[in-house]
């Protein structure tokens, strides 16, 4: 790693799972993503954990962006140290200027992103954690990323999940416009996704209305027994 770790190395983000770096990949500028171990995983589970989740998310952002949808380009995975470097977007986080746009520039985002989890849904795929810090905005373009909790599954219920935690976003970034914002991204959705719109939509209520789902923090526990099994 002494190539890649080097000195044109800045620290992004330093979350719960991962460190974000800013690189020189070969000339270019990428994302640096490295898993860290966890002391209060079991060595051997630890290992596994990593190299999949790595896996996961490589193989799911590559199978994308084959699918033609905006997410950054996979330059360079190495399972074994949970490292995973994508192409950099040098953009905005939608979390923090969302609140700021014009209602037809939100609007227009909010229907990308309904159109974005359509497509990616049609595809099988969920991604998890789909909130507006998961949403780089790049000129007039609008990028996913983070796909750290994501998977495969037909479930509709991880769908219905995708959409509730974005209208939760969405809502918590823009109150008074939240409506409108809503049905623009629905709306979309409804019009891309290939499966029964209806079935996503009314599991989203339901969940906004048991008021409870499985949250970001049950999931990655939920993984964990998944590869313990
Ligand atoms: N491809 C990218 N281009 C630019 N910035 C990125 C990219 N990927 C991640 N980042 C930055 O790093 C932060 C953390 O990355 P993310 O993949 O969301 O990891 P985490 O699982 O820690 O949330 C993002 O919010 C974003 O600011
Ligand atoms: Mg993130």
């Amino acid at each position: 790693m002494a190539t890649i770790e080097g000195r044109n190395t800045i620290l992004l983000s330093r979350g719960a799972e991962a460190e974000v770096y800013l690189v020189d990949f070969f000339g270019l500028r990428a994302v640096m993503k490295k898993r860290i171990s966890k002391k209060y995983r079991a060595k051997l589970f630890d290992e596994v954990f990593i190299r999949n989740r790595t896996r996961v998310e490589a193989r799911i952002l590559s199978e994308l962006y084959e699918a033609g949808l905006i997410v950054p380009s996979v330059l360079f995975v190495d399972e074994e140290n949970g490292v995973l470097i994508v192409e950099y977007i040098e953009g905005v986080r939608a979390s923090e200027s969302f609140e700021k746009f014009d209602l037809g520039k939100a609007t227009s985002i909010s229907r990308r992103i309904g159109g974005f989890a359509a497509r990616m849904h049609s595809l099988g795929i969920y991604h998890g954690d789909y909130t507006l810090a998961n949403v780089l905005l790049r000129e007039s373009e609008v990028y996913v990323i983070d796909f750290g909790l994501s998977g495969y599954s037909s479930d509709v219920e991880e769908y219905a999940i995708d959409l509730h935690l974005m209208v939760r976003s969405i809502k918590a970034s823009r109150p008074l416009d939240a409506e409108v914002l809503i049905k623009a991204m629905l709306d979309e959705y409804g019009s891309h996704y290939r499966g029964d719109y209806r079935e996503v939509i009314n599991r989203m209520k339901e969940i906004s209305v048991r008021g409870r789902y499985i949250d970001r923090e049950v999931r990655k526990s939920i993984m964990r027994e998944r590869y313990i099994a």
